[in-house]
């Protein structure tokens, strides 16, 4: 085992830094079928995406990248309850896309063979060489992220995300919904997205401090805008995971709505702020936040986040659409480095299982 995980205390840290690498060989491996695959989604005007865990997570990114570049709006919805609330509405003029690391999760699977009963279309997105998933599908992009054994996904995770904003590139070529121009500047940045992550893995070393900081608190609240609520989603599922601190993902805007009156002196709130749109109502947020005296950790690119924040983790600069990739990775370090300072083993997390293959 000391030599499966090369070098690294937990498989997880070693899935961490694998990143690059996966990512490149997501980017290869489906550079010559994603056109093909893109076609025949842009044949589907009713478009479902089916997950679980961070699976779904990725899928809500999707959505906002759908909408975004192919101004196509799919409804995202967790498999466990897409089987029971959208029956009815499944027919041969629908496509569903399937996220699935294992490619085995029993929800997930339940969803596809329902899909497929109907009629439906069904794009499976797996890692997993050969899993059931692969073999309900009618067509599989595999995210080529190699074995992952941490139970907490990572590079499956950021891999799936790069497979998605291909699609979504490819979609919006073959629809005409965004300028050609556009499309290839992304491209060619989405192409860069590795050296991205390997240039902020080197904050490994200040998350680990910020941990050391935080090891003692009791709940964290994680905000974010836009295609950053997906992050804020999975940098809280990340914490809660392994290193069992309670953790609260939502929209920036929920927080006057109720959560606000969580926030007390020194309550960790950890801010996804890329530029963007909706850049100053995110700096609003963290100031309202502020005032209530929580401890603010800042994730994004803009110098003026340092301002308001009491940690500000600098981001390379980048599309929007790819920070939910780039911008995942610290949300990763800093839940591994909460596990361990707190005594977890990161890879194998109480109640947790790699694949749930039971519903
Ligand atoms: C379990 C794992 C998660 C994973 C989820 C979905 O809960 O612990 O890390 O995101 O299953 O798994 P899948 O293999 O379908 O992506």
């Amino acid at each position: 085992e000391m030599a499966e995980k090369a070098g690294y205390p937990h498989f997880m840290l070693k899935e961490i830094y694998e990143q690059p690498r996966a990512i490149r060989d997501a980017l290869h491996g489906n550079a010559g079928i994603i056109r093909s695959v893109a076609e025949e989604v842009a044949r589907y005007e009713k478009i479902f995406i089916v997950a679980m865990g961070t699976s779904y997570h990725a899928g809500l990114v999707a959505k906002y990248l759908f909408q975004r570049l192919a101004k196509k709006v799919p409804i995202v919805e967790d498999a466990s309850e897409f089987r029971y609330e959208f029956e009815d509405l499944v027919d041969e003029n629908t496509l569903v896309i399937a996220i699935t690391q294992s490619g085995e999760t029993a929800d997930t699977l339940a969803a596809m063979k329902l899909a497929k009963r109907k009629g439906a279309k069904v794009l499976a997105i797996v890692n997993v060489v050969g899993s059931m998933a692969t073999r309900i599908a009618d067509l599989t992009l595999y995210t080529h992220a190699g074995p992952e054994i941490g139970v907490a996904a990572t590079k499956t995770y950021t891999t799936q995300l790069t497979v998605l904003t291909m699609l979504a590139i490819e979609l919006a070529r073959v629809l005409g919904t965004a300028g050609e121009e556009y499309l290839e500047r992304l491209e060619m940045e989405l192409n860069t997205v590795p050296e991205l992550v390997e240039r902020v893995l080197k904050h490994d070393g200040s998350l680990r401090e910020l941990a050391e900081y935080l090891r003692e608190k009791r709940d964290f609240f994680y905000i974010g805008r836009g295609i950053s609520v997906p992050t804020a989603l999975e940098g809280a599922l990340k914490l809660k995971e392994i290193s069992y601190i309670h953790a609260e993902g939502l929209s920036a805007g929920e927080l006057k709505h109720g959560p606000l009156a969580l926030l007390e002196d020194g309550v960790p709130v950890v801010a996804i702020a890329p530029g963007g749109k909706t850049f100053d109502k995110v700096v609003s947020n963290i100031e309202e936040s502020k005032a209530r005296g929580a401890y603010i950790i800042s994730i994004g690119n803009r110098d003026d986040l340092g301002k308001v924040s009491d940690v500000f983790v600098k981001m390379p600069e980048m599309d929007e659409l790819l920070t939910p990739i780039v911008y995942a990775v610290p949300l990763q370090l800093l839940a591994y480095h909460l596990a361990v300072l707190r005594g977890n083993d990161p890879d194998k997390p109480r109640n947790l299982a790699k694949s749930v293959t039971v519903e």
